[in-house]
């Protein structure tokens, strides 16, 4: 529980408080705590900080416990956004050594060999596992884009989905990022057990407004979020009126 002594106002935001990475996280997991799966969406505008985020999410869930593996598809950059056992594709074998020490595999594909990784097999390779064994599964999803159709309001990427709507009874969690709210499908942001709003420009605030009926306070706050701050957004909860910032 915030106290006295840790609510600090954010500088340039009137009524906000400043929530600690503590209290963040713990909404974040909270469905773990009862044996379900997170599904946790980060959106907000280029550079302001999603992909910093989920980093830092990931490394809490395995720190933590929360989950035993974390798969990642990470096509984005030449170099790797997410720090683990780099592979090409599901069909790469890790070496069991490195897989006890960093419980991280990170799925590449490889440009210069032709080699492509959707993130389809990337999640059908863990659901897979989840359904098979009793390890807690966390697929992340770099970019949702690459999951959706040409139009973003459907699946290109069903067992992404999967993991949305049906992979929690098995303990398996979802990060997944999007600079493109009105690119992506309503029922993810439903399915969604939190959602860290970064900055967003006006517009973009105003459309996830009348998608996820957000307070006004927090439309508001949106634009003037800096880098690496964010609101949490959980389903049927009032928003607390809190910006964290990990
Ligand atoms: N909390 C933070 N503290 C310090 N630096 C941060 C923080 N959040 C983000 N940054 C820095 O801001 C830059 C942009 O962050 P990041 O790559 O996470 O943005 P992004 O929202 O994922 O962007 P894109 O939409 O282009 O993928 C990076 O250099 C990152 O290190
Ligand atoms: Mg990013």
């Amino acid at each position: 529980m915030a106290t006295a002594t840790t609510v600090q106002k954010v500088p340039g935001l009137v009524s906000p408080q400043a929530g600690t990475r503590e209290e963040a996280l713990a909404l974040i997991f909270a469905p773990t705590k009862r044996g379900d799966g997170f599904r946790h969406g980060a959106l907000g505008a280029p550079g302001y900080g999603k992909t910093y985020h989920v980093r830092q999410v990931i490394a809490a869930a395995l720190e933590r416990d929360v989950v035993d593996l974390v798969l990642s598809h990470d096509v984005k950059y030449r170099q790797a956004e997410f720090e683990g056992i780099e592979l090409t594709h599901v069909g790469a074998a890790a070496d069991p050594a490195q897989l006890e020490l960093r419980r991280h595999l990170v799925y590449r594909g490889d440009v210069r060999a032709d080699v492509v990784c959707e993130a389809e097999d990337v999640a059908l390779a863990g659901k897979k596992i989840a359904q098979g064994s009793e390890i807690r599964v966390l697929l992340n999803i770099g970019e949702l884009d690459d999951c959706l159709t040409e139009g973003g309001r459907g699946w290109r990427a069903p067992t992404v989905q999967w993991f949305s709507s049906k992979g929690r009874a098995l303990g398996a969690c979802l990060l997944w990022t999007t600079q493109q709210p009105k690119r992506s499908p309503d029922e993810i942001f439903d399915q969604s057990t939190t959602l860290a709003l970064f900055h967003h420009e006006e517009r973009s605030a105003n459309y996830l407004s009348n998608t996820l009926l957000l307070d006004e306070d927090m439309v508001r706050t949106l634009p003037q979020l800096a880098i690496g701050e964010f609101v949490l957004k959980v389903p049927a909860r009032e928003w607390n009126r809190k910006v964290y910032r990990f």
